[in-house]
């Protein structure tokens, strides 16, 4: 038999039978010859009207209306132009006159919560708490995941998701770098600080990965002159914000430096256009979208100082980012030459200042599709690294790293490693501030964060 995807039925199939199998969004009865169900595969719906005559007894009229929601069925029957008008006029153009019906997995009755509300709650969300609006509850939905990632916004979001790392590898290999896969399980951190997961490891102190970063040096240090690798990130972050997990997918990425570390940089650039410039050609229908689900609400300005040795934070990000838009139109910027105190021990200091550091962060602000959005949050940082293993081991004890859970990375730099950098970029980060999501949860399947570890 031969299965039809409702994505794929046009005008053009009108007259032609076909067989569709999808969940029951919803069922509506009119007396007891009529019945409509719509039916959904991933973010594709079709009207199919079961009406009963010569070929539909007033039986299955009964068993279509009473099905439960959500239930899995297959459907046979006929394209047709739909009788009402205003069917005729959505994207689809058709409907289909259904001969046959059979429930494949049936839903329980008591579903979770309703999709329609959970696609609604965003916008009750943004209208602040107490404004009577229905409202489902992130946490209910994240307890209901695989239940919540029917509705159309999520379903919108993995496939960008899917997109942005599927351009990252291909723009990389197009490069010259090499796809690798880094250890998770680790004797030391590569990011330090608070952020690590310790375990133990066969009665020794170890932790769970907070980048790839080390390893990837390494591997430039055994010769691949440019690496990068799509993998799990983890990070204890200790408090709940919209912006970080627990675990996330990082795209990460190391190449040799002939001259300079905007080598880097210039791959970068090259790499968020292709990405972004993909999204906006082949993702209009997935964005518009999770714009329907996440309305856009601009931000409020306040005025925001930058101390002059310190980092940036959230709200001096997202200034940079309307100046950038008003003085360049630009959808994103590299800022570099951070104060070297404020970026991790590895970071190759200034050449001509040792105060400041080859580092930089990317910023990127949402497209104009959402509004007139104008922020900037981080999305990547980067850097040169240190290659010269005394200066590394100076740097590391000077930055409180335990040096002797990082020995085999410093020695392997003892034996000719080139200059070098890279980046890494968050996938959930990316997805998140593209689509101009307000909870990066959103863009994650199963999120982790501190209070969450299931389902
Ligand atoms: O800025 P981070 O911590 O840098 C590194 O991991 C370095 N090894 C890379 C470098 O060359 N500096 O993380 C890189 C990116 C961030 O820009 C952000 O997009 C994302 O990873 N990220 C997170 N995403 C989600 N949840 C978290 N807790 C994140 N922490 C970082």
């Amino acid at each position: 038999r031969s299965w039809t995807d409702v994505g794929a039925l046009r005008a053009a199939a009108i007259g032609r039978s076909v067989l569709l199998r999808g969940a029951a969004r919803s069922v509506a009865a009119h007396g007891s010859r009529l019945a409509f169900l719509v039916l959904r595969q991933g973010m594709d719906t079709v009207q199919c009207v079961v009406h009963a005559g010569p070929s539909v007894g007033p039986g299955m009229v009964r068993f279509a209306a009473a099905l439960a929601a959500e239930s899995v069925v297959d459907v046979e029957g006929v394209v047709a132009a739909p009788r009402d008008p205003v069917l005729r006029a959505t994207a689809r153009h058709v409907e289909v006159r259904v001969t046959s019906i059979r429930c494949v997995a049936r839903a329980s009755r008591s579903l979770p919560f309703s999709l329609d509300d959970a696609a609604a709650e965003a916008e009750a969300e943004l209208e602040g708490p107490g404004t009577g609006r229905a409202s489902v509850g992130q946490d209910t939905r994240f307890n209901h995941r695989a239940f919540d990632l029917r509705t159309p916004a999520s379903q919108a979001i993995f496939r960008i998701q899917c997109q942005v790392e599927n351009k990252f590898r291909e723009f990389l290999l197009s490069k010259g770098f090499v796809g690798i896969h880094t250890p998770k399980l680790n004797a030391g951190a590569s990011e330090g600080g608070a952020s690590v997961f310790k375990l133990r490891y066969n009665g020794q102190p170890a932790c769970l990965a907070q980048s790839p970063q080390l390893h990837e040096q390494m591997a430039i240090s055994g010769g691949f002159g440019r690496v990068f690798e799509v993998g799990p990130v983890f990070r204890a972050e200790n408090s709940k914000t919209p912006k970080h997990l627990c675990e996330f997918s990082g795209l990460d990425a190391e190449m040799e430096i002939k001259e300079h570390y905007f080598e880097v940089c210039n791959v970068i650039d090259g790499l968020l256009v292709a990405i972004f410039e993909h999204l906006n050609e082949n993702c209009r229908r997935e964005l518009e979208e999770i714009n329907k689900q996440f309305p856009f609400e601009p931000l409020k300005e306040a005025g925001t100082e930058v101390e002059p040795m310190g980092d940036l934070n959230t709200e001096s990000e997202r200034k940079l980012g309307q100046l950038v838009k008003e003085k360049y139109g630009a959808d994103f910027f590299i800022l570099h030459r951070y104060p070297l105190a404020v970026r991790p021990f590895y970071t190759m200091p200034c050449y001509d200042n040792g105060a400041y550091s080859n580092s930089f962060d990317v910023f990127i602000r949402a497209k104009e599709t959402f509004a007139d959005a104008t922020t900037g949050q981080e999305i990547i940082s980067g850097a040169q690294r240190i290659h010269r293993p005394d200066l590394l081991a100076k740097r590391a004890a000077e930055c409180g790293v335990d040096v002797s859970t990082i020995s085999d990375y410093i020695e392997s730099f003892r034996y000719g490693t080139p200059p070098h950098g890279g980046f890494g970029v968050g996938l959930e980060r990316v997805v998140m501030l593209f689509c101009a999501l307000k909870n990066i949860r959103m863009a994650s399947l199963f999120p982790r964060d501190p209070q969450r570890l299931r389902p």
